[in-house]
């Protein structure tokens, strides 16, 4: 087995994932796919791959078909493999690779595919057929890994008709770090401090290094200062990011609807309807620019837990809703070299527009990943949702709603309602509310064991504290953060025997 090389953080199921792939013995050629976001880290692992496993790894660039031949001969020679003659085209380099490949599993990665399928798109089709019977691949050790990050191009190769589709023997998406390990990543010991950057730059790994020059705060008093230094710094190559990544995609024909798009789903208009009418165009019209977004990763749709069929929008990538939020309103006045003045008067709208509903889904991703130890029950679904409360002609929105995993032919079973604030004290009267949205759905589910879930960034009341009745759980920062599963490196001291317990997570009651 190859040990991960040390400066590759975190990745360990990716890295024992491509590891089981590369060192497969099972004879013939073996094909794997690796897509992801751009800057997520899939060079590097790779890179790191073939540097431990001898392999090759070939970097393609944006050029013709005869330079992109002629670079793939010469990587092939520095592998050692004898090239006696210039490709004639791509049929003839796969052969020649796959019939060198030698009696022991190589790993060949071929990094930037799209940039080669752009200017020869016969080449998945060329690959098919050498992995096909009758093609070289059949005798061949080569385990081949196809890399790129055009979502557009990466996701169609498997899709559908799809030359490659059924050929592949691993896929694999590199996403962002979660929200834990972006703290660890970026040395945030601090929860608040690790929400506020995890809000402006995610999980993404080059956005803790290369684009910003290693520049990473020094503690939660650094965090002002760090974003006009680096994201609202002309200067900084975070600055255009965002702009970037919505140019990348070779699908995005029109970036100004694309644009719009994400400001208004940034802006809080969540539904199709929300964002058509803030945009000012048809419901209809909007089906193929969210279709392309949703495929490129940068933004997701959820249903509403209780209301089916009613979908909501989210911008995946933090950075674009940070962009979209404080940068493209102001984005002459940054360029000028205004970003003290601007962050001054941008700060508010940060944390009320951008902080607050990220901090929503990390306590979701929170729930999900940890509500089995936290509710002392396995949890399915997690998500959100509104009731109407017809008393008093009022609506309920619950941000954190975890449901029991579907069992067929029972109904369903909610494990916890929760609410999510980032900068309000919490008391009874939201456990009030709670108590009262799990009233109203007793009519359609099951809630006899419903946890009411308060998770705050900002405290609780003492009056909340002190009461004491079980069926009540209060959340705090650090419980999100402090919290590891039972098998990472640390167990984290606030799981006792499976549930959360400590000083900030303590089963309250709210009178009798
Ligand atoms: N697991 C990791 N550990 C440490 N640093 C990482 C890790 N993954 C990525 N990085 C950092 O992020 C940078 C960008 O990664 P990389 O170039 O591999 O991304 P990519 O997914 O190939 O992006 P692109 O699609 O733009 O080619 C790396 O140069 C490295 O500094
Ligand atoms: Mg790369």
């Amino acid at each position: 087995m190859l040990t991960k090389p040390g400066h590759v953080f975190d990745r360990d199921r990716e890295w024992s994932g491509l590891v089981r792939f590369a060192a497969n013995t099972y004879p013939g050629a073996m094909l794997g796919v690796v897509s992801g976001r751009r800057r997520q880290g899939k060079s590097y692992l790779l890179e790191a791959l073939t540097s431990a496993s001898g392999g090759l790894y070939f970097p393609a660039l944006e050029e013709t078909e005869t330079v992109s031949l002629r670079s793939f001969a010469a990587a092939l020679v520095r592998q050692g493999v004898a090239v006696d003659r210039p490709f004639q085209d791509w049929t003839d380099a796969i052969r020649l690779l796959l019939s060198s490949a030698g009696d022991r599993p190589l790993t060949v990665v071929i990094d930037e595919f799209p940039f080669l399928v752009k200017s020869s798109p016969s080449l998945p089709s060329v690959i098919q057929r050498e992995l096909g019977p009758g093609g070289a691949g059949r005798d061949s050790t080569a385990r081949l890994l196809l890399c790129g990050s055009a979502m557009s191009v990466m996701g169609g190769l498997l899709a559908g008709q799809a030359p490659l589709r059924g050929r592949a023997s691993l896929e694999m998406l590199i996403r962002p770090f979660g929200y834990r390990d972006a703290a660890r990543f970026w040395g945030a010991d601090d929860p608040k401090l690790a929400v506020l950057l995890h809000s402006v730059v995610g999980g993404t790994p080059a956005y803790r290094r290369e684009l910003v020059a290693f520049d990473a705060p020094v503690g939660p008093d650094d965090f002002d200062s760090w974003v006009t230094r680096t994201v609202l710094n002309p200067q900084s190559p975070l600055f255009r990011e965002a702009r970037y990544l919505l140019a990348e995609e070779t699908e995005i024909r029109d970036p100004a609807l694309y644009h719009s798009v994400l400001g208004a789903i940034a802006a809080g208009h969540r539904t199709n309807g929300g964002i058509a009418s803030f945009i000012g165009r048809k419901s209809a019209d909007l089906t193929h620019p969210l279709n392309v977004l949703e495929d490129c990763s940068l933004i997701t749709r959820s249903p509403d837990v209780f209301r089916r069929g009613r979908w909501t929008y989210e911008v995946t990538e933090p950075l674009i809703n940070f962009y979209e939020a404080v940068m493209r309103p102001e984005w002459f006045r940054l360029e000028a070299g205004q970003s003290a003045e601007v962050w001054r008067e941008k700060e508010h709208d940060f944390f009320r527009g951008v902080v607050g509903p990220h901090f929503e889904s990390v306590c979701r991703s929170f729930a999900r990943e940890r509500g089995t130890e936290l509710f002392g029950t396995p949890v399915g679904e997690v998500g959100s949702g509104v009731i109407n409360d017809s008393s008093s002609r009022s609506r309920i929105q619950l941000d954190v709603v975890v449901f029991a995993p579907a069992a067929p032919g029972e109904g369903r079973k909610i494990v916890s309602l929760g609410e999510v604030k980032w900068g309000e004290v919490m008391g009874t009267r939201h456990v009030d509310r709670l108590r009262r949205a799990r009233d109203l759905l007793a009519s359609g589910y099951d809630v006899e064991d419903c946890v009411l879930a308060c998770y705050s960034a900002a405290g609780f009341t003492g009056e909340l504290r002190s009461a004491a009745e079980p069926g009540v759980t209060l959340v705090s920062l650090e419980d999100i953060y402090r919290l590891r599963a039972v098998g990472e490196d640390l167990v984290g001291e606030a799981v006792v025997e499976g549930r959360l317990g400590g000083e900030h997570a303590v089963p309250v009651g709210v009178g009798a």
